[in-house]
């Protein structure tokens, strides 16, 4: 009886959350696709000679045959703002990050957790064991600053920690500790003496993106890698500033990639 009455409650909180992911999915389908349509606009009527659509002639695509990523995306699909291509370099940057032997992982900027989880799980089936942080206000978007053309503050609020817990939970990721609050402000003084092998940032103004990195910096392994997510984008102007400022810096290599991630490799 007590047993049927679990399964019951499981069965229902299950369908409950399939029906949550999928709105979730059709409203991110829905984001894309209009976001697509207005960049599409921008170019052709703005004036501003620094943005372009920009289409690889390439057409190599191994996200699309990676069936291990795909099943990943797919679970983590509607918890994610961020888009495939950008999601499997994260998949491929973890699994090269091994090479480097020691470090730990630090997402800032998790809002539902997909890229977060997808990186921590990838981590695990390249047997990296190191703690993967997972740091976030869960109350949106600080520091935006006149850096910033388009972000006034407390975008992305849409989330909890729950949320992000109940998808660790789902891909069983011990290694993953969250961190709720301001980073590196509120947070970064529950971290040990980790050094990082990978850090994601993307947390969209550059304010904030420069204080996790200023944090990081010297604790980054050589050759460790930073990637800042919206690079380029239009409505994360900010970021693309930051990046651009780094290029002259000796000691790191700065690398544009088309999809919207700026990829900058420690040297010394
Ligand atoms: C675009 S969302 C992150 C998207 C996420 N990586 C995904 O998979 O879709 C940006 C997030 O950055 C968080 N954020 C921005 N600045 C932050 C900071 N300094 N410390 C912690 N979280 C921050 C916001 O709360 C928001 O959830």
């Amino acid at each position: 009886m007590v047993a049927n009455s679990l399964e019951q409650n499981h069965e229902n909180k299950t369908t409950k959350t399939k029906l949550m992911n999928s709105s979730s999915a059709l409203r991110k389908r829905f984001l894309l696709a209009a976001y697509r349509i207005f960049s599409r606009f921008y170019v052709l009527f703005s004036r501003d000679p620094r943005y372009q659509q920009a289409v690889p002639l390439a057409l190599y695509a191994p996200w699309k045959i990676d069936k291990e990523f795909r099943r990943t995306y797919k679970a983590i699909f509607a918890n994610t703002l961020v888009d495939q291509y950008r999601c499997y370099e994260l998949w491929s940057l973890v699994e090269q990050s091994q090479k480097l032997g020691h470090g730990s992982i630090i997402e800032v900027g998790v809002w539902q957790g997909g890229t977060g989880v997808l990186m921590a799980h990838r981590a695990l089936q390249c047997g990296i064991t190191d703690p993967v942080y997972l740091c976030d206000t869960f109350s949106g978007v600080v520091k935006a600053s006149d850096k910033d053309s388009f972000y006034k503050g407390n975008e992305h609020a849409d989330t909890s920690q729950v949320i992000v817990e109940r998808l660790v939970e789902q891909f069983g990721l011990h290694q993953v500790k969250i961190l709720k609050g301001i980073f590196p402000d509120e947070t970064a003084h529950l971290i040990g003496d980790d050094k990082f092998r990978l850090c994601h940032v993307d947390v969209d103004v550059y304010q904030s993106a420069k204080d996790v990195v200023a944090w990081i910096w010297d604790r980054m392994v050589i050759g460790g890698i930073i990637v800042y997510d919206d690079y380029g984008f239009l409505g994360c102007d900010g970021i693309t500033k930051l990046v651009e400022e780094q290029r002259s810096l000796p000691d790191r290599l700065v690398f544009h990639n088309l999809n919207g991630h700026a990829i900058v490799v420690k040297l010394a």
